[in-house]
Order: structure tokens, then sequence, then C-alpha cells
């Protein structure tokens, strides 16, 4: 296991380790962002999936999105008028989604976290998004995840995890199966999932139709 590198008291990243994705690369996650063509995933727009939720009225006010890139599923659900927090570790994604935000003319707000220390924000949300972070953890990782994400979750509140699944041809990197999310989130550790549907992941190495997905609506006990 790598030694967690020297860091300031109040850095965001404190003893940081690097994820199993980070691992598996070689690689930070911010140096996905600092190519000259976009990651996989950065499609340069919204999720479908999380523009129908957003339509359907599944955002109550406040947001937390975990993982966010350079948010486009943030800015989406800020230009709907929500108040809206999009988190990552790569601070070259968080550049980007500012200028983004900027351009926009849009305030959604974007700060450096390690999705495994979600409390250090101090603050709590009504509603959480995962998209595409979850399925970026191993098993081994997900645990400590979900106790974080625990840690920011209001009572009642809702989060939407949407990743891929292993249900259908085409599957994306680290697909998860029905059973692999519902043993991630039940109620000995606070969680209930009230739905778990199969749904879609845009990427920019599938067709039009993406890649297969769940989209998990799980409240916080
Ligand atoms: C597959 S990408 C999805 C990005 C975005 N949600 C989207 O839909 O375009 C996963 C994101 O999670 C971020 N990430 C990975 N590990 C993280 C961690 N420990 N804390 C915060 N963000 C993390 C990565 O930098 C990356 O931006």
């Amino acid at each position: 296991m790598p030694e967690p590198s020297p860091t300031l008291p109040d850095d965001p990243f404190r003893g940081r380790r690097p994820t199993s994705h980070e691992r598996m690369t070689g690689l930070p996650w911010d140096a996905s962002y600092r190519r000259d063509d976009p990651a996989p995933w950065d499609i340069g727009h919204p999720q479908p999936a999380i523009v129908r939720l957003a339509s359907e009225g599944g955002f109550a006010r406040t947001v937390l999105d975990a993982g966010c890139g350079t948010g486009e599923n943030t800015l989406h659900l800020a230009a709907l008028g929500l108040p809206v927090l999009g988190v990552d570790v790569a601070e070259t994604a968080l550049a980007i989604a500012r200028e983004k935000a900027a351009a926009r003319a849009l305030s959604a707000e974007f700060a450096p976290a390690d999705a495994f220390h979600l409390d250090r924000l101090g603050r709590m949300f009504e509603t959480v998004l995962d998209c595409g972070l979850f399925h970026a953890f191993d098993r081994d990782e997900r645990p400590e995840y979900v106790t974080s994400l625990a840690s920011v979750t209001k009572h009642d509140g809702t989060l939407y995890v949407l990743c891929f699944s292993d249900a259908g041809p085409d599957t994306g990197p680290h697909p998860v199966t029905e059973q692999e999310l519902r043993a991630a989130f039940d109620h000995s550790n606070g969680w209930n999932v009230v739905a778990l549907k199969p749904d879609r992941v845009q990427t920019r190495f599938h067709d039009h139709n993406g890649a297969p997905a769940w989209l998990a609506t799980i409240r916080r006990l």
C-alpha cells in the first residue's frame, strides 16, 4: 500500500491514498483532464438520465454532486435554479467546471474534496448525486465511500447513483451488479434502496444509446 503524501492540516486531500483506479492506470485522476482529448466520460453535456430525473422534480434543494468532473450535471441543476455544490479530486476538472459556469453565467459552486472524507465539507445536503463515481471504486473502497456519503446526506435525503451495470451487452468498465448495489446501501448502514432501475450512461466510446446502467434512488434513514 503506498504511503499517504505529506500534506498541510487544512488540505482537503490530507492523507489521501491513490484510489484503485489511480493504482490501475498509474495516473492521478487529474491526468484525465490534462489530455488534448476529453476523458471518455466527459461527454460535453449532462447525462440524459440526470436531465430526465431533474425534469421529474427528483432534485430538492440543496444538492451535492460527488465526483462532478467538468460539471455538466452540476451546471444543469444550477441552470434549473438549484443551489448545487460540485466536488472532485481533480483540480483541472474543477477549473474547467468553473470556467463553464462563468461562461454560462451560472452560480454553481465547485470545490476540491475527497469523496472518502465528505464530512470535511462541514455541510449537509437534501440530495446527493453520484454519476460515475461509485462504479470507479473497487469493493474494498466502497464501504468507506458509502459512510462518507452518509455523513453529508440529511435524514430522509436522497442519493442518486448512476453507474455502469452488468445487465446487457457492451457494458462499460467496472460494471456493477444489482446485488453489489443493494449490499452497499442497506438498513444496517443507514440507507434504503427505494428504486433500482435499468438506465443508460452515455460515454465517448459508446454510440448515442450509451452503456447499460443502473439508476438507484437511495433514501438516507
Ligand atoms: C467517471 S468520472 C465522472 C465525472 C462526472 N460525474 C461526469 O458524469 O462526467 C469520476 C470522477 O470522480 C472523480 N473522483 C475520483 N475519485 C475521487 C475522490 N476520491 N474524491 C473526489 N472525486 C473523485 C474523478 O476525478 C472524476 O472526475
